[in-house]
This record gives structure tokens, sequence and C-alpha cells, in this order.
């Protein structure tokens, strides 16, 4: 199959690059002519593990490449993907489209032959109806089948999920089998390997997006209140989340309490579902009280630290371990680090950050931070040590290396990554998320 995949970003460039893994002819397309030009010179602009790799030996191979060109990579593609991105809108929280609607514009009219235009990017119900719209208002003459096939990545993991996925889910418009055939052919190498390719129709497949993330959502914001609950009752949220995930239908994933969720994904794909389904007069409760919870806890988290420190921590300084809103990735969009950061400055702290992949992105997103160079050198005089985001390299520190530096010997582990007696037979006292202290 020749596919074109428009936005080299994250979604784009993951799945073109996996799509040319599997044998496909994939050209990568992206207005933004720097971004295609460091590509490449196999440049990745974002952190994914083995996405160098990947992109390096599939543009070996003749299989992949990158272009600005849209007229030509569209005239012979069997199939289009746009994977440009839906933001958040400012001031109402709706999806973003414009950048979606200016692609089926483009494309429209540099359409040949029977081609599928595939959204891959998150878009709210209805959307395909409106893409379709276009292109046919555009280009009459059309021989298109507009489909909807959401992405289920998570960032870090994106590689692995894309090849070895849960599930494929693809929206026709109607029962279009040339559609069908089509998808079924892209997907090939994982139906071969028995991942479930779930077709429906566009608007359900639109909607099983914005379902999917509202539901992992709710689950982690449930085990976050819950943590709360076993703090006030003496009880431990870890071995409440086994005991009720070890329940077939719960399930023990994503039932990690934490600082709240954040990423690319859950904030906006939430607002978005409520912004739908409010105009839809058909209110989401479960999930509008979900992203009020969620959006309370970020500062709650820095107000959790204060108290552990006894209070006050003004003039004091707290050093913050990871500032991405999850580890492997130096993605901070909705980290619970931003809002951390700011209650703790709020109250007159002044806050050190480290972050293995995260800094760049972090200084253009929390003002009046110093950044260290490694865990040591950021608890270097300070009041408290605050982990936010689980890396790896947290998970083996060397407490009395730590407990020499710092002014006084605390450890606010948000992500529950240690047990108290681990920490605490250091000299260190220690503070962590729903477990009895
Ligand atoms: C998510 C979905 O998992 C993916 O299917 C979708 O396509 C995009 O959104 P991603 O945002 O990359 O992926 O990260 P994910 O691993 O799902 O984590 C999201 C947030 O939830 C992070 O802030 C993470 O720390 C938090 N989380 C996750 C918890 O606090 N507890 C958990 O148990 C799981």
């Amino acid at each position: 199959m020749k596919i074109t995949m428009i936005g080299a970003g994250y979604v784009g460039l993951v799945s073109g690059v996996c799509f040319a893994d599997f044998g496909h002819d994939v050209i990568c397309l992206d207005k933004d002519e720097g971004k295609i030009e460091a590509l490449k010179q196999g440049q990745i602009p974002i952190f994914e593990p083995g996405l160098d790799h990947l992109v390096a030996s599939n543009v070996a191979s003749g299989r992949l490449s990158f272009t600005t060109d849209l007229k030509s990579a569209v005239a012979e593609s069997d199939v289009i993907f746009i994977a440009v991105g839906t933001p958040s809108r400012r001031g109402d929280g709706h999806a973003d489209l414009s950048y979606v609607y200016a692609a089926a514009r483009e494309i429209a009219t540099n359409l040949t032959g029977f081609t599928v235009v595939v959204t891959k990017s998150t878009v709210p119900v209805g959307t395909g109806d409106e893409v379709e719209r276009i292109i046919r208002e555009t280009n009459p003459q059309a021989d298109v089948a507009v489909v909807s096939n959401p992405e289920f990545l998570r960032e870090g993991a994106a590689i692995e999920d894309f090849k070895r996925p849960d599930r494929i889910v693809v929206g026709l418009n109607g029962n279009d089998q040339r559609a069908r055939e089509v998808m079924t052919e892209v997907y090939r190498p994982l139906y071969l390997n028995q991942s479930p390719l779930v077709f429906t129709t566009r608007r359900t497949s639109e909607l099983i997006k914005y379902a999917g993330n509202a539901f992992l959502a709710m689950k982690i914001t449930f085990i976050n209140e819950m943590a709360d609950l076993c703090e006030k009752v003496g009880a431990d949220v870890q071995d409440v989340a086994r005991g009720i995930g070890l329940d077939g239908r719960i399930g023990s994933k994503f039932l990690h309490a934490g600082p709240g969720y954040g990423g690319s994904c859950f904030p906006k794909d939430t607002l978005a579902l409520v912004k739908t389904a409010q105009d839809y007069d058909s209110p989401v409760r479960l999930v509008e009280t979900t992203v009020a919870i969620n959006d309370n806890r970020k500062r709650a988290m820095g107000r959790k630290v204060i108290a552990a420190a006894g209070g006050d921590v003004r003039g004091r300084k707290v050093a913050v371990l990871g500032l991405t809103f999850k580890p492997n990735t130096d993605d901070m969009r909705d980290s619970p680090a931003i809002a951390i950061v700011q209650t703790l400055q709020d109250v007159g702290a002044k806050v050190v950050g480290y972050d293995p992949e995260g800094v760049e992105n972090a200084r253009k997103l929390i003002d009046g931070m110093d950044y260290a160079n490694d865990p040591y050198d950021a608890a270097a005089d300070a009041d408290a040590l605050v982990i936010v985001t689980e890396w790896n390299e947290f998970r083996a520190l060397d407490f009395a290396r730590l407990k020499n530096v710092m002014k006084t010997p605390l450890l606010v582990d948000l992500r529950n990554i240690y047990r108290k007696d681990e920490v605490t037979r250091h000299g260190f006292s220690y503070a962590s998320i729903g477990r009895p202290d």
C-alpha cells in the first residue's frame, strides 16, 4: 500500500514509521520545513524510545521518506492518514479542528483514483462527516472513502503499542466494502498476529476513542480519591488497588495512585468529551467530575509537600525530581509538576528541578525555577525532595549521599516508588500517597 501520513508530529511519525516497518511505502508529510529537513538528516523531533533506529532502518530500506510536497504525495497514495494536532480551543475547551479541516481541503484537490482518507487525529463525533463534506464540496469528482481510525498509543511505549495493540478500531461510513478491504490490507500484519480489528460506524469509532480515554482517566481519579481516603482512615491504597484489581471485571491496570494525570491526551480529551456531551444535551457527569477532581489534585499535591515540610516553606529550597507528565518522554503538557512547582513558589519556596529529558520543555512552561544536573545536585541544601515523575533513575537513589547534601532529609514520594522503611532507615522523614506514613 502507498500511504501518506499528514502531520509528522507524535502520532503521525510513530504511525508512519511503523506502517513502513510493516512493508508499506510511507511518505510522512509536514508543513514545517525545518522539521522535515531535520527528519531527512535523521534527527527525530521527539523523544520516544526506539524511534530513531526504526526511522533509520526504514529510510535505508527506501520504504519511508519525508516531504513538504502535499500534491505529489497525495496523488500517488492509496491511503492518506490525517494525523495533525487537535489542541483544546482556547476559551471553551472544544477540540480545535482547524488543522484537520485545512488538511481535508488540501487533500481534496489533489486526489487521483480511489483513495481512503483516514482521520487518525483524536476528533469529536461528527468530524468524519465534515471531512467528507469538505472533500466532496471541494472536489465533487473525488473517488474517496472517509474513515475513522483512532490511535491508542502511550507515549514512551508507542512503538510497542502500535505493533502489539489490544485492538484496532476502524469506523466506516455505512458498510463501505472498498474502504474495509483497504483498511484490512493496511493492518494485515497485525491482523495476522491476532490483534482484533473492530469495524464499526464512523461516529461510533470517533466516540470509542474518547470513551476509552475518559474511562481510564476516571479509573486513575477513582484510585486517587481512594488514596486520599486511605490516608484519613489508615489504610494502604496499593493493597486496595491490588485487592480490587485482581477482580477480572475491574483489572489491575491504571490503578496506580499519584499526583493526577497529565499529558497530551487525557486532559484534552476528557474536556472535549464533556463539551460534546453538553452540546448534545446528554451530559457525562462522571467525566465532568473527573476533570474537576484531577485539576484540583495537582495543586493539592503542592500543598501536601508544604504540609510534609512542616507547613511553611517560605525561603526554603524544595527539589523536584521528574517534571514530565510521566517517564520516558520529554512531554510537559499538563504535567502535574507545573501546578506543584507553582503552588510551592506561590508560598515563597525556592524550587529546583531535575528531569532526564524534560528540561527544555519545562523551561517554556515554568517560570522562576532553577535546574540541576542530577538528583544529588538538585538535593543540595534542600529542605525537601519531591518525586513527581517515576523515572527509573529515581528508583535506586543513594539515600546516604542525599542525606549528606540535604539540609533537611525529607522525601515526598508522589509516585509511591519506595516503601517507608527503605527510606526512614536512612534517617529520612517520608510521605507518600495513600499509605500509612
Ligand atoms: C494515553 C492513553 O493511555 C493512550 O491510549 C492514548 O492514546 C493517549 O493517552 P499517554 O498520555 O501517553 O497515553 O499516557 P498514559 O500512560 O496513559 O498516562 C497518562 C497519565 O496518567 C500520566 O500522567 C500518568 O502518570 C497517569 N497515570 C497513569 C496514573 O497516574 N496512574 C496510572 O495508574 C496510570
